[in-house]
């Protein structure tokens, strides 16, 4: 019968159609949130979960686990939380927060989830890469020989950085420790030297002014900003400087050198701290959680300066800290101190006389630049500290009308010298060779007779002075030598012939 063939063709198709189907067995994990309070959601049913894991709850918002309990989750908003509720489903991804990296972000203002804050259209990301991500071994890593220039002279004659060098910018409210760190940026723009600038918890206006000055004075296509500010979910705050780690290693990683800036790891401190007591962690001095200096110390331990066989690469850290009344030997200041090589401490008396950048120089170290010096500015500022160090304390003494021979007088002489060329205008960086010639004319003693206030007119000057009258200095330091004794006796002669001309024509 007809019909029995067309019945049993049907049964033939449709057991085939059945034997190919893929039937496997998918399980979906589902959480549900219990609480929700304070940017914190405590979710049961994920036992899975990992920590850092990203999560997704049923309105799209995003979060990421931070504590992970026997039959509680606490997992930490990316967004606002405004529309979750008790009993929200939550699927965790099996993945760790990840960022967008490549060259796409560059001149961009994200969050730390790579989301554009600025008009531009979403990032074209070269690749995803996990926020956390381990450090270089000691075996992967290089010596720190190659400076990073930061313009500013107190910074480079005193206290010269590496490329792949910690160094904490530390100082009291409103001391200048932002404007350092930016000024640093701003050289970089004659340089290969990617920078990223990590906003953490600052007010909108500062983050907004900080962004203004790299694109007036920098070069603001080879910036990145991740922005997580002070209005931000604490959970984006506590990412943020993880995240701007992980863009600017894409970098570091392609054999490109990196500068990165959080600003400041002090905020970062109090996010963690009120986070980690959200999540019922146990307290401990000053009631920050016992891990906040392996939080920091894994975090900084990602700038390094990479061996040949890794591209030799280099990520160079300038974390921030803000100190109470200036004191050091609080518990974050000494933490971020011990995990960085070194400390540039800027001090409110020295702000509040007109000492800017207020450089404390007794406080300050920098262990490990000082081998990637550039040999001619070495060889300038041999003297300068202690020179320096000497005018410091004989001021003090003549302050009170204590002795005066000549020698003393020379040396406060020198002193003020020093003093004024350590003061430097914001957005005004000096290139090295510029720093070689002020530092060798101070040195020869031919700055000894100008007065302190024409120094910022020399400053002026001098750029356009050394590239037509001092090529030879040029070339030696754009050689990377240092000069030699002929050399900086001319330059000398010239300073003091510059000085005079610049005296006679303000003279009439
Ligand atoms: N070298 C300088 N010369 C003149 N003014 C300066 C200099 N450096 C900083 N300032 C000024 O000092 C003020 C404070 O600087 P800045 O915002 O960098 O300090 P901060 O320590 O980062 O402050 P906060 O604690 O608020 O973050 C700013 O108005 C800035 O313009
Ligand atoms: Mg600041």
């Amino acid at each position: 019968m007809p019909s029995d063939r067309v019945f049993s063709d049907w049964l033939k198709k449709s057991r085939a159609a059945v034997s190919a189907a893929a039937v496997g067995v998918r399980t979906d994990m589902l959480g549900r949130v219990e609480q929700v309070a304070d940017g914190i959601a405590r979710v049961s049913g994920l036992p899975d979960v990992r920590l850092n894991e990203l999560v997704r709850f049923e309105n799209g918002e995003a979060g990421f686990a931070l504590a992970l309990d026997a039959d509680l989750v606490s997992i930490v908003l990316l967004d606002s939380g405004a529309g979750i509720e008790a009993g929200a489903i939550v699927r965790g991804t099996g993945a760790v927060v990840q960022v967008p990296v490549g060259e796409a972000l560059l001149g961009r203002i994200v969050d730390p989830l790579g989301r554009p804050l600025d008009e531009g259209e979403a990032i074209a990301a070269t690749a995803m890469m996990d926020v956390e991500r381990p450090a270089p071994a000691i075996i992967d890593r290089d010596l720190v020989t190659e400076p990073v220039e930061t313009g500013i002279l107190s910074v480079d004659a005193l206290f010269s950085l590496g490329r792949g060098q910690r160094e904490l910018i530390i100082g009291d409210r409103a001391t200048g420790k932002t404007a350092i760190a930016v000024d640093a940026i701003i050289n970089q723009k004659h340089t290969d030297i990617v920078c990223v600038y990590v906003a953490v918890g600052q007010r909108a206006t500062a983050v907004e002014r900080v962004i203004e000055a790299v694109r007036s004075h920098g070069a603001p296509e080879r910036c990145v900003f991740v922005v997580a500010p002070a209005s931000s979910a604490p959970g984006l705050q506590w990412i943020a400087p993880f995240a701007g780690f992980t863009i600017a290693e894409y970098f570091r990683d392609r054999g490109q050198h990196a500068l990165i800036v959080v600003d400041d790891l002090t905020k970062h401190a109090a996010t963690h701290r009120e986070l980690s007591l959200l999540t019922r962690e146990a307290p401990g001095r000053e009631a920050y959680p016992g891990d906040i200096f392996y939080l920091h110390a894994r975090l900084l331990e990602r700038s390094a300066k990479l061996s040949p066989a890794l591209g030799g690469g280099s990520l160079t850290a300038l974390p921030i800290a803000e100190t109470d009344a200036g004191n050091l030997s609080a518990y974050i200041p000494t933490n971020l101190i011990s995990i960085t090589d070194g400390q540039i401490v800027l001090g409110s008396s020295l702000f509040a006389a007109n000492q800017r950048p207020a450089v404390d120089v007794g406080l300050s170290v920098s262990r490990v630049g000082g081998k990637a010096q550039h040999p001619a500015l070495r060889q300038a500022s041999a003297r300068l500290r202690l020179d320096y160090a000497q005018y410091l304390e004989l001021e003090m003494f003549t302050r009170f009308g204590g002795m005066s021979d000549q020698r003393v007088t020379g040396q406060i002489r020198r002193g003020e010298r020093i003093k004024a060329l350590l003061t430097q205008p914001r957005f005004a960086p000096l290139r090295t060779v510029d720093q070689v010639v002020l530092l060798t004319a101070l040195a020869a003693g031919v700055l000894d007779n100008v007065p302190v206030k024409a120094f910022p007119v020399l400053r002026a000057e001098l750029p356009a002075w050394v590239d037509s009258a001092a090529r030879d200095a040029v070339d030696a330091v754009t050689a990377g030598k240092a000069l030699d004794e002929a050399q900086r006796a001319r330059l000398a002669e010239g300073v003091a012939a510059l000085v005079n001309r610049l005296s006679a024509d303000k003279a009439p």
